[in-house]
């Protein structure tokens, strides 16, 4: 594939995986995917699974990132991670404003846009995640929601700072469903955020960002969705699970 921005390929466990699961799956993937260079390729396990998918994946080409952190270094903030604790065991991405948390837990653009200078203070390249619901979409919002979640989500971030930033384009009801967005409405959405970016930022920051795409991303139409010019790699969620689908998204996306 021809491009001059390096795919990226995360895949978010999300809460699944004990420390004795999500060993079995990096010591297969690590075998899986032995020798692939096209390709940046993170995992992001839970919290809890962080210190031994780290070792196990150290002298590896995976590199590791965290599902969601906070936007404090320190305090009284009972039940929540600070960056630096991240940084321990060597995570260098961070999944932020994933469209589970902002339904589930109300995290809004502004709370992301505060965790991603937060990551970047932390030398963390944040993942932000946006993305229309089903409603809006149907509605002829798309651009509208994408416009304020973009615009609100990298709030006051610097031109070097958005460079290292990854953007993660999901629609949300093609999350989990099944559903993906056809190669057409995704590579519009991205090419729409590109835009974004220029104007918030400038042409050259606008195309050094890598955007994924992310919801029922699989093997079967992983090629298809990556040789759109705008899509820059997937976040996988639940075909990231299993060692073979994992590996074959990121085989069939070369
Ligand atoms: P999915 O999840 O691949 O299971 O649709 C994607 C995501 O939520 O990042």
């Amino acid at each position: 594939m021809n491009k001059d921005r390096k795919l990226i390929i995360a895949g978010n466990w999300k809460m699944n995986k004990t420390v004795a699961e999500a060993l079995d799956l990096s010591r297969a993937l690590k075998l899986e995917l032995a020798g692939v260079k096209e390709v940046d390729m993170v995992v992001c396990p839970p919290f809890t699974a962080l210190a031994d998918v780290s070792k196990a994946i150290l002298d590896s080409n995976i590199r590791l990132g965290a599902q969601n952190m906070s936007e404090h270094i320190m305090g009284a903030f009972t039940g929540e991670i600070a960056a630096g604790m991240l940084k321990e065991f060597s995570v260098r991405y961070v999944i932020l404003g994933h469209s589970e948390r902002r339904q589930y837990q109300k995290e809004s653009d502004a709370l992301v846009a505060t965790k991603a200078l937060a990551a970047h203070g932390a030398s963390l390249k944040p993942i932000v995640c946006v993305g229309e619901m089903l409603a809006e979409r149907e509605s002829g919002q798309t651009e509208k929601v994408l416009e304020r979640q973009v615009t609100g989500s990298l709030a006051g971030l610097s031109k070097e700072q958005m460079g290292e930033t990854i953007i993660a384009y999901e629609p949300v009801w093609a999350i989990g469903t099944g559903k993906t967005a056809t190669t057409a409405q995704a590579q519009d959405a991205h090419a729409f955020i590109r835009g974004l970016l220029s104007r918030m930022f400038d042409d050259t920051v606008a195309r050094r960002v890598r955007i994924q795409y992310g919801g029922s991303v699989k093997p079967s139409n992983a090629r298809e969705l990556m040789s759109q010019p705008d899509v820059d790699g997937a976040l996988v969620g639940g075909a990231s699970l299993e060692p073979r689908s994992f590996g074959d998204i990121i085989k069939n996306s070369i």
